[in-house]
């Protein structure tokens, strides 16, 4: 699939993958602001993104554990995921996501 992300600086990288976490995939492309520093087992949410909202619905729900880790952040919006946490062969061709602050 294809995925764009687009970094703090309004940077946008289109990126593709076929298996493998977003996260995964923002770290193997230096994307800025996607840490990962938990190495993707959801409990750091340095790898915190925005989903657009076009493209929100079509991924699978955020697990409870993902749910309280969002809690625990600033700038959360209504589409804030951790990026670990979504599988790029879940994700719709043209994926946006935008990393948080
Ligand atoms: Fe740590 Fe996603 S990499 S929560």
């Amino acid at each position: 699939s294809q995925i764009i992300f687009i970094t703090q600086n309004q940077e946008r990288y289109e990126l593709s993958a076929e298996s493998g976490s977003l996260m995964e995939l923002a770290k193997a492309n230096r994307i800025s602001g996607i840490d990962g520093d938990c190495g993707g087992v959801c409990s750091c949410a340095t790898c915190h993104i925005h989903i657009h909202p076009d493209h929100f619905e079509q991924l699978p729900a955020a697990s409870e554990i993902e749910l309280e880790m969002l809690e625990l952040e600033d700038n959360v919006s209504d589409t804030s995921r951790l990026a670990c946490q979504v599988k790029v062969q879940d994700a719709p061709e043209g994926l946006i996501v935008t990393v948080a602050n």
